[in-house]
C-alpha cells in the first residue's frame, strides 16, 4: 500500500476573527483547534503531518512543538500555492497527500478513513470529499459530466448562475496521489475572481488530463464545518463541549448538570464518578472511579485517586490519593501531593507539599514547601513561614 501523508493547511488569517492571533490557535474546550485535526491525522498515518503556517506562524509551530513538521507560505496566494509548497517539501515521496484545513477541529479520522479507501480501492489521481448541503452559498460547487463523472469544482465567485444552484459542494479535503498532483500544479493560474492558485484548479486539469477521480459524498457534512468569526466560534465551543461530555457519559461517568460542566478533551474520568454542577476540569486531569467531583470546583492538570471527594475547590497541579476529601473552599496549588484518605478542609491553601495518608488538615491553614507525615492532624489556624523575604525554606 502507498504511504500516506497529511497536510494540514493553516497559514491563513481568519480576517472575520478579527483578531492579532493565528484562527487554527483559538482555544476549543482549552485545546488549540488545529489541535483536533492532527489528533486524527496522527490516527491515520504514521508519519508526521505537515503544518503549513503563514499568519503568526511562529507561534502556530511553537504550539505544536514535534507533533508536526512545519512549511512556511509567507505570501497567503491561494490553496493551490499552499499545496505547492507542501509538495516541494517532499522530494521523492510517491505515496498519496491528503490535505486538510486547520479550522475544521471536528472531521474525524473515521470518515477520511473511508475516504481514503475509496481513493485507494479506485487507484484514483484524486479522490474528493464532497457534501450536500441545503444552503451551499461560499462553498465550490462540485462539477459533473452528463454521466455524473467529476469533471471540476468552481468557486462560488467565479461560478455561474446555473453552478450556483448545484448543491454539491467542495468541503476542501482530497487525497490526491502526489506524482499526478506534481504534474499539474505547475499549471496552476491566479486568473480568477480572487487572483490566487485555486487548488481546487488541479481537479480541472486531472480532469481533462484524463485521469481517474473519485468522489465521497460526506455522511455527517457537521464535521467539515469550521468557525469563520467569534459568533461562529461560540457555537463551536458549545457542540465541542457537549460532544466531550457525551464522550464522558457513554464511558460510565455521570454529569448531573451538562450545561454548567466544561471538561477538556484531555481529561479522563474513572467509571461511576459524578460531576457535580459548575465544575470545570482543564489540563491532562485524571480522576479515578467512584469520585465526586463539584459542586463549584476547578483542577487543572492533576491527578485525583479513586473514591475521592472534592467540593467547592480550586486545584492545580496536584495529586491525590485514594479516598480524599478536599474542600470547601480549598486552594491546592503546584506541587501538593495528598496521601491515601488524608483531609483538608475549608479556607486551606497548600503549595509544594506533601501531606501524608490519614492525615488532616481541616481548618483556615496555609502550608508551603512542607512535608507533613501520616496520621498527623494538624490545627486549625496553622502557619508555614517558609519565606524570610530572601529564601524559601521547607518546614
Ligand atoms: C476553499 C475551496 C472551496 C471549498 C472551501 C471549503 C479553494 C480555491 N476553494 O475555499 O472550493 O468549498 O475551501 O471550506 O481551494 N489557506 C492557506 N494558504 C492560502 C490560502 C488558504 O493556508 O494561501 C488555508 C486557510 O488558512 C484555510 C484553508 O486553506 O484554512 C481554506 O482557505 P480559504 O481561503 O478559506 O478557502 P475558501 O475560500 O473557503
Ligand atoms: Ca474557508
Amino acid at each position: 500500500m502507498s504511504e500516506l501523508k497529511v497536510a494540514i493547511l493553516a497559514a491563513g488569517k481568519g480576517t472575520r476573527m478579527n483578531s492579532d492571533h493565528s484562527k487554527v490557535l483559538f482555544p476549543l474546550c482549552g485545546v488549540p483547534m488545529v489541535q483536533y485535526v492532527l489528533w486524527e491525522a496522527a490516527q491515520l498515518s504514521p508519519l508526521k503531518p505537515i503544518v503549513l503556517i503563514g499568519y503568526q506562524g511562529e507561534q502556530v509551530a511553537a504550539a505544536l512543538g514535534d507533533q508536526a513538521e512545519y512549511v512556511w507560505q509567507r505570501e497567503q496566494l491561494g490553496t493551490g500555492d499552499a499545496v505547492k509548497k507542501v509538495c516541494a517539501q517532499l522530494p521523492g515521496f510517491s505515496g498519496d497527500l491528503l490535505v486538510l484545513y486547520g479550522d475544521t477541529p471536528f472531521i474525524s479520522a473515521q470518515s477520511l478513513r473511508a475516504m481514503i479507501e475509496v481513493h485507494r480501492s479506485q487507484r484514483a489521481a484524486a479522490t474528493v470529499l464532497t457534501a450536500e448541503l441545503t444552503d451551499p452559498t461560499g462553498y465550490g460547487r462540485i462539477l459533473r459530466s452528463p454521466t455524473g463523472v467529476l469533471s471540476g469544482i468552481v468557486e462560488e465567485k467565479d461560478a455561474s448562475p446555473d453552478e450556483k444552484s448545484i448543491r454539491e459542494v467542495n468541503t476542501g479535503i482530497y487525497c490526491f496521489s502526489v506524482p499526478l498532483l506534481r504534474s499539474v500544479l505547475g499549471q496552476l493560474k491566479p486568473q480568477n475572481a480572487q487572483g490566487e492558485y485555486y487548488l481546487t484548479d488541479a481537479i480541472g486539469l486531472l480532469a481533462a488530463a484524463g485521469q481517474p477521480l473519485a468522489t465521497v459524498k460526506s455522511e455527517r457534512p457537521e464535521e467539515i464545518m469550521g468557525p469563520n468569526d467569534r459568533k461562529a466560534l461560540a457555537r463551536t465551543e458549545a457542540k465541542m463541549r457537549r460532544e466531550i461530555l457525551d464522550r464522558i457519559m457513554e464511558a460510565g461517568v455521570t454529569v448531573i448538570d451538562p450545561a454548567s460542566t466544561y471538561i477538556d478533551p484531555r481529561v479522563r474520568i474513572g467509571r461511576d464518578s459524578t460531576i457535580y454542577p459548575g465544575v470545570i476540569l482543564m489540563g491532562e486531569t485524571k480522576i479515578g472511579a467512584n469520585c465526586r467531583i463539584g459542586p463549584y470546583t476547578q483542577i487543572t492538570s492533576s491527578v485525583v485517586g479513586e473514591g475521592s471527594h472534592v467540593y467547592f475547590s480550586n486545584l492545580t497541579g496536584t495529586t491525590l490519593g485514594k479516598r480524599v476529601e478536599v474542600g470547601p473552599y480549598t486552594h491546592l496549588r503546584p506541587g501538593t501531593k495528598v496521601a491515601d484518605q488524608a483531609k483538608i478542609g475549608g479556607f486551606v491553601e497548600i503549595k509544594n507539599s506533601t501531606v501524608g495518608i490519614n492525615s488532616k488538615v481541616p481548618h483556615l491553614s496555609y502550608i508551603g514547601d512542607t512535608t507533613i507525615g501520616a496520621e498527623v492532624n494538624i490545627g486549625a489556624g496553622a502557619i508555614t513561614c517558609n519565606y524570610d523575604g530572601v529564601r524559601k525554606w521547607p518546614t
